[in-house]
């Protein structure tokens, strides 16, 4: 399983050092979470600052966007050095449209669906996915509860997965910690975003470790 941690919830006064906590730890992706002030109630941040991020370090860009008409924009995530690029069902009208031209340009496209959109909606899109990212809460902001119907989700977004495109990772994002990473594992997820978990404890790289260790054997004895 593999472990992204959002930056979200870092130190931007010291975002280098708070990069190599995490990439030394052993984290597998650098979750970024693009907020636009319309698609959710929060402001972060565009191209330009991920474009610097970028030369601080070689670690997966797993970009997050939660803001809407993302077909505008893609293009320039990429060209800023983002590996994933993840865009909401409910921002976009032609989303098999969006994700072939996300691929057209280099990059691994993601699909995330926010708490009230059933898994069946990605039905018919699968085969053109590359990740799922199933919102355990509702986006906008790092530290919150998860919302715990999300396991429902796992379970049935690892069945169309398996079913379908079993090349697909399958990630959660959102009040994922200690107390149940474990478990969302176990149903299937591949790929743990955690915010405030790692970069709210006192030492960031033990609890990367923590969770890591947590989860794995979940990995081994579901699948
Ligand atoms: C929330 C973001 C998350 C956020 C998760 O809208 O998409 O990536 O950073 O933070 P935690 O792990 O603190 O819930
Ligand atoms: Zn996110």
């Amino acid at each position: 399983m593999k472990i992204a941690p959002s930056l979200l919830s870092a130190d931007f006064s010291k975002i280098a050092g708070e990069i190599a906590l995490v990439e030394g730890a052993g984290a597998n992706y650098l979750h970024l979470d693009v907020m636009d002030g319309r698609f959710v109630p929060n402001i972060t941040w565009g191209p330009k600052i991920i474009g610097d991020l970028r030369k601080l370090s070689p670690l997966v860009f797993d970009t997050h966007l939660m803001i809407v008409e993302p077909e505008k924009y893609v293009e320039d995530f990429r060209k800023a050095g983002c590996d994933i690029i993840t865009f909401h069902l409910e921002a976009t009208v032609h989303a098999q449209r969006l994700l072939t031209h996300v691929k057209s340009l280099g990059a691994k496209a993601g699909i995330s669906i926010c708490p009230q959109t059933p898994v069946g909606m990605l039905e018919d899109l699968i085969e053109d996915i590359d990740l799922i990212l199933i919102m355990s809460v509702n986006p906008g902001f790092g530290g919150q509860a998860y919302i715990p119907n999300s396991i429902k989700k796992v379970r049935e977004a690892r069945e169309l997965i398996d079913a379908y495109n079993p090349a697909c990772e399958l990630e959660i994002d959102g009040g994922i910690g200690r107390k149940n990473i474990a478990e969302v594992v176990a149903a299937g997820v591949d790929v743990c975003v955690a915010g405030n978990a790692i970069f709210g404890a006192a030492d960031p790289a033990a609890e990367l470790q923590a969770l890591r260790a947590l989860a794995e054997p979940a990995t081994a004895g579901a699948r």
